[in-house]
C-alpha cells in the first residue's frame, strides 16, 4: 500500500502560508459585512496539497493553505480543494472530516476548475471567490487566469513558479532550450510574449532580472 510522504517545507513556504492566511482572513472579514443574504463567497485551492506539511525548521507539522483557510475566524461559505495526488486527497478528506460545504476533487485542476469550480463564482448570482493557485512549477494553463479574470468575481493568488522557469526555460542560450519546455512556458503564459519581457536589450530592465 502506498503511504503519503508529507512535503518538507522551508521558511519561505511558511512565509507564503502566513501571507495567504492573513489575506484570506481579511477577505472574509470584509465580505462578511455584506448584509444581502443572497451574497456568498467561496475559497478555491487548486493545488491544495495534503493540508499539512513538515517544517524543515522545527520538524513539526505545520498547517497547509487548505487547513489555514478552514480555520479562519469568519469562514467562507464553501471550500473547494483540488489535488492531482490521490494520497494527498485522502489526507485532505480526513482533515476535512464531517465539515459541510467542503468539496474535494482528485484530478488536474486545469480541467476541474474550468468545468466544475470556476463557474460556481457566478457574478450575476452574487457569488465571489478567492482562488489560490500554488503550483510547484509550470503546471497551470493560462486559460485559467483568462477565464477567472473575465468572470470579474474571482480574486487570484498566484505563486509564480520562478524556479521551474529559471531552471528549464530562461537559459542564456535559447537554442539550448527543449521545445517541450518552451511549450510548457507558452501554456502557462498564454503565448510567446514572455520572450520580449525576459530578454530585453542590454540597458533595459527585464522582468526576470538581467539577461
Ligand atoms: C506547492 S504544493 C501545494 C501546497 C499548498 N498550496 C500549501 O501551501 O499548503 C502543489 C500541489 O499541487 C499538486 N498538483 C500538481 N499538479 C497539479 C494539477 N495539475 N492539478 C492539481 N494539483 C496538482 C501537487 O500534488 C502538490 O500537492
Amino acid at each position: 500500500m502506498k503511504r503519503l510522504k508529507y512535503d518538507q517545507i522551508g521558511y519561505w513556504s511558511e512565509v507564503k502560508l502566513d501571507i495567504i492566511k492573513e489575506y484570506a482572513s481579511a477577505y472574509t472579514r470584509i465580505m462578511a459585512v455584506q448584509k444581502d443574504p443572497s451574497f456568498s463567497y467561496i475559497y478555491i485551492d487548486a493545488f491544495a496539497g495534503a493540508g499539512r506539511h513538515i517544517s524543515r525548521k522545527t520538524g513539526q507539522f505545520v498547517p497547509g493553505s487548505p487547513l489555514n483557510a478552514l480555520n479562519i475566524e469568519k469562514p467562507f461559505h464553501e471550500y473547494h480543494f483540488i489535488d492531482l495526488n490521490d494520497l494527498k486527497v485522502g489526507e485532505l478528506e480526513s482533515l476535512a472530516g464531517e465539515r459541510k460545504h467542503v468539496f474535494i476533487y482528485n484530478g488536474d485542476c486545469n480541467k476541474i476548475l474550468l468545468e466544475e469550480v470556476l463557474p460556481l463564482a457566478d457574478y450575476a448570482k452574487y457569488r465571489r471567490a478567492l482562488c489560490i493557485l500554488d503550483p510547484y512549477g509550470l503546471h497551470l494553463n493560462w486559460e485559467i487566469i483568462k477565464t477567472a479574470g473575465a468572470m470579474k468575481s474571482i480574486e487570484i493568488f498566484l505563486n509564480f513558479p520562478m524556479m521551474d522557469i529559471n531552471m528549464n526555460v530562461l537559459k542564456h542560450d535559447q537554442s539550448r532550450v527543449d521545445q517541450e519546455q518552451i511549450d510548457r512556458m507558452n501554456a502557462f503564459w498564454g503565448d510567446e510574449s514572455w520572450r520580449d519581457v525576459a530578454y530585453r536589450k542590454s540597458g533595459q530592465k527585464s522582468l526576470f532580472g538581467p539577461e
